[in-house]
């Protein structure tokens, strides 16, 4: 241990293995990962230590030798790594090798899939919520295709046909666009790594998806996006904190009400406010609302795991999630991401 009681960690190979540890490592803040090394300066794990600002080197012994490393970790699966470790450590460094790193691995990779299966099914189990929402705005232009259809069935005069096929077309193509919103949004995640996401970009794609969270009424929409950046995190995840918090918001307006959407930068943090001017949430509800399952929403409008989900996501990237509500007036949710790069 180190004076701060840190655990300082160095990770050789940046595989799979060396990734996968680094992500686990970097949301446990009694650890410092000190380095990595592997000889594929494009390995994923190399990558991501860079965009972490982690030192990453393609020379293993630099790091072996390095002093004041609490544990070595090594996933290269190379022998000749095992007797440079053996050779050139600090007497002072421990060493956690092939089989025992595997268990490690192993272990993290089943928790993170366990997690993930997690994320999908509450993000299916929510999307029962967006039903009433789709088939309102889907029964407009549907209406307007049909009636165009019919007509073109007695038409005679082929300009008159053509502009009705005109407006058939666009009102399938709203239709399509509704449909690709929402089935984008309910695929399993594809990304595996974070990569930088632009803020602005997702919270918009978020809206398009969110807005279904109830008949809009009288809905106005404000953006406040002060600073355009970017922050480190899977894409899909992000999207899914923030469609949970604007559902969120979304119901707690009734469709009635002002949803403010603020970004902005605060010594090197990122921050990004969702606002709404609904029905607020209680004092004593405050400290309850992130546990899971907890829900005030009839069956069919809540899961209560919407909000656990956005905690645990956010807290993967080193994140924070504070409220302020206000009863009768409203609810502000505030994330603070430190990877982040102005664009
Ligand atoms: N913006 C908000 N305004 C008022 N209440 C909220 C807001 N966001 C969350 N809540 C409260 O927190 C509870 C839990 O939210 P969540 O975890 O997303 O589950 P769900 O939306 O499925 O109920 C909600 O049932 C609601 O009582
Ligand atoms: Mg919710």
């Amino acid at each position: 241990m180190t004076a701060l009681g840190r655990t300082t960690i160095a990770i050789l190979g940046a595989g799979k293995g060396g990734t996968a540890l680094l992500e686990l490592f970097t949301h446990l803040p009694e650890i410092e990962i000190l380095g990595i090394a592997d000889q594929v300066e494009s390995s994923p794990g190399m990558v991501y230590a860079r965009q972490l600002k982690i030192p990453a080197t393609h020379d293993p012994l630099s790091l072996i030798r390095r002093p004041g490393i609490n544990l070595i970790m090594n996933v290269t699966g190379d022998l000749t790594i095992d007797q440079l470790i053996t050779t050139h450590k600090h007497p002072e460094t421990e060493v956690l090798g092939g089989a025992a790193s595997k268990v490690l691995w192993d272990l993290i990779r089943h928790q993170s899939q366990t997690q993930s299966q997690l994320f999908q099914a509450e993000k299916l189990a929510g999307m029962g919520t967006f039903a009433s929402g789709i088939a309102h705005d889907i029964n407009n232009p549907l209406y307007i295709l049909l009636a165009f259809a019919e007509n073109i069935l007695e038409e005679t005069d082929i300009p008159t046909i053509h502009e009705q096929a005109r407006s058939i077309i666009d009102a399938g193509k709203r239709i399509q666009g509704i449909c690709q919103n929402i089935t984008h949004y309910a695929r399993d995640k594809k990304y595996l790594n974070p990569v930088p996401v632009n803020v602005d970009d997702k919270l918009k794609e978020a809206l398009n998806i969110a807005r279904y969270a109830t008949v809009l009424q009288d809905l106005s929409i404000v953006r406040n996006f002060d600073e355009k950046f970017e922050v480190l995190a899977n894409p899909d995840e992000l999207l899914q904190v923030f469609v949970n918090l604007m559902t969120n918001a979304i119901q707690a307006m009734d469709g009635r009400g002002t949803l403010t959407l603020s970004t902005w930068c605060q010594d090197g943090i990122a921050k990004i406010s969702i606002s709404d001017t609904g029905r607020g949430i209680p004092k004593e509800n405050l400290e309850k609302i992130f546990e899971p399952f907890f829900t005030t929403k009839p069956p069919g409008k809540g899961t209560g795991l919407g909000l656990h989900n956005v905690k645990e996501i956010i807290k993967k990237y080193q994140g924070d999630l504070n409220v302020e509500s206000q009863v009768g007036s409203g609810t502000t949710f505030t994330i603070e991401f430190p990877n982040s790069a102005i664009i």
